[in-house]
């Protein structure tokens, strides 16, 4: 049995791994084990494939060590909120990577069959459209570009103009990949452009849905770059990122109550929308001492974070008093939307972060029909995950999104520092509603004046 049996055998054994990996990401008590898996089954893959016959691996050994310091290094740097801008970006160099195997295969190893050619140029434009679309998408988040959607008149029709040259030279190149050197570089420049005017439009808040989009085309690239090379296990991680990439893309849409589609083409933007309907009735603002008094009596507690626990980093102080709520008799669950925050799993990262034990974080579907029953719901820095109108007012632009029903509760404590909007920039009725009292200030602050006063039992 020759070398090219076993590294297929590893291949198979190391393709089985990443599934096995991903099925254990699905539950958060064997999350990191699977991520560990996965790993080590690409680490077993790379080593296979080194030791195939004529590779001379000294630049790929010196790759490989100056990208891991890196990427240790920058994994350890990077904040939990920066964690979108970091997913992006590596993306991006997934897509130029599988961009560059295709060209250096083109260049000094052509082969002019219909098969090759094709994936060569499957693999150039998805991986360019990859590279420059997550770079943008990058900038966008950190502020390097304007998060504000970039509109011009007739943009949708550029975009589609410059698809349809890419498919012609694309037709010209795999008719004669030979004799077209030129027209390989112009669809390589063409799918450089139009990953950057497909994603300036969309506005920065919009990142997250893009990245996980662009996840999944990076897949597809090493997918496509896989068939150029003749590469099994390329091809199989390769479908396998393409096809959980766009599963995630879907359900960050659902949870939305928005299509694909209007998130790519919109121009939905961070900017501040018009307030659909009036909201009447009167806010009661209450103290951190005054919610104290309630939440002593209270058997059932349920604690909704969103986006602004994320930014008063408010998860430690959070856990605490959920500890000394249960102390304290009462029952604590934490509701978990699918889209609270601004990434994939935003809340259930910071709670584990803080140790909040998993059995206590409730999907939405589940802790919304024992709302009824609940005493206190606290609501910490989330909005329009917990806006009744997304249920009552078909006018406004969250309606149809799934919410998490506090307004069901007997009192709802909403913790936010003003009456401002959050992400779709819509007013939230629950605030005005006779049993929510708002408790105004940063989430972090409001929580730990609340925990000190029942230190003080
Ligand atoms: P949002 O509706 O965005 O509201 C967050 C609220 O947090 C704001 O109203 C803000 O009010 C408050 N806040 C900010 N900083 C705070 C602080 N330091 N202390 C206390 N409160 C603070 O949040 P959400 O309910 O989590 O909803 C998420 C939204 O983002 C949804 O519309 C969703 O569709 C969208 N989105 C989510 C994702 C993913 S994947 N999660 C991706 C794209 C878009 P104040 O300024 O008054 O404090």
């Amino acid at each position: 049995m020759n070398s090219y049996f076993w590294i297929n055998i590893i291949y198979i054994l190391s393709a089985a791994a990443f599934i096995w990996g991903l099925k254990m990401m699905s539950h958060p008590d064997s999350a990191r084990n699977g991520n560990l898996l996965s790993a080590v089954a690409m680490l077993l893959a790379v080593t296979a494939t080194l030791f195939n016959q004529g590779l001379e691996f000294e630049w790929i050994l010196i790759g490989a060590v100056i990208g891991t310091i890196i990427g240790v290094f920058w994994a350890y740097a990077v904040a939990m909120t920066q964690m979108p801008e970091m997913v992006a970006i590596l993306n991006g160099f997934g897509g130029l990577a599988s961009l560059l195997v295709a060209w250096s295969t083109y260049h000094f190893t052509p082969r002019s069959d219909l098969f090759t050619s094709v994936s060569t140029f499957l693999t150039v434009l998805i991986g360019g459209v990859t590279f420059t679309g997550s770079l943008i998408a990058w900038g966008k988040l950190n502020g390097v570009f304007s998060a504000k959607p970039i509109l011009f008149n007739g943009q949708k029709w550029f975009n589609t103009g410059l698809l349809v040259l890419l498919m012609l030279a694309g037709v010209i190149y795999c008719w004669h990949p030979a004799q077209s050197y030129p027209v390989f570089l112009g669809i390589l420049v063409l799918s450089l452009l139009l990953g950057v005017t497909s994603v300036i439009p969309i506005g920065g808040a919009d990142m997250p849905v893009v990245i996980s989009l662009l996840n999944s085309y990076s897949g597809l690239a090493a997918c496509a770059s896989g068939f150029v090379i003749m590469n099994s296990i390329l091809i199989v991680t390769g479908t396998l990122v393409g096809a959980s990439g766009i599963i995630l893309t879907q359900i960050m849409c659902k949870a939305m109550n928005r299509s694909l589609s209007n998130v790519l083409f919109s121009g939905f933007s961070t900017a501040k929308k018009k307030i659909s309907g009036t909201v009447k009735g009167e806010i009661k603002s209450v103290s951190a001492q005054d919610a104290f008094l309630v939440l002593e009596a209270a058997r059932s507690v349920v604690i909704v974070p969103g986006y602004g626990l994320a930014v008063a980093q408010a998860q430690h102080v959070v856990r605490e008093l959920g500890e000394l709520l249960q102390k304290n008799g009462a029952d604590v669950k934490y509701a978990i939307h699918p889209v609270a925050g601004r990434m994939p799993g935003h809340m259930n990262v910071l709670l584990a972060e803080a140790n909040v034990p998993y059995e206590q974080l409730v999907e939405m579907d589940n802790i919304n029909p024992t709302m009824d029953s609940v005493d206190v719901c606290i609501v910490v820095g989330a909005n329009d995950t917990v806006n009744p109108a997304a249920m009552t007012d078909k006018a406004s632009p969250i309606y149809g999104m799934p919410i998490i029903e506090t307004f069901k509760a007997k009192t709802v404590f909403v913790i936010k520092r003003s009456m401002n909007t959050g992400f779709a920039g819509v007013e939230n009725e629950l605030f005005y509603y006779d049993n929510t009292r708002m408790i105004f200030g940063d989430a972090k602050d409001v929580v730990q004046k609340i925990a000190v006063e029942f230190k003080g039992l």
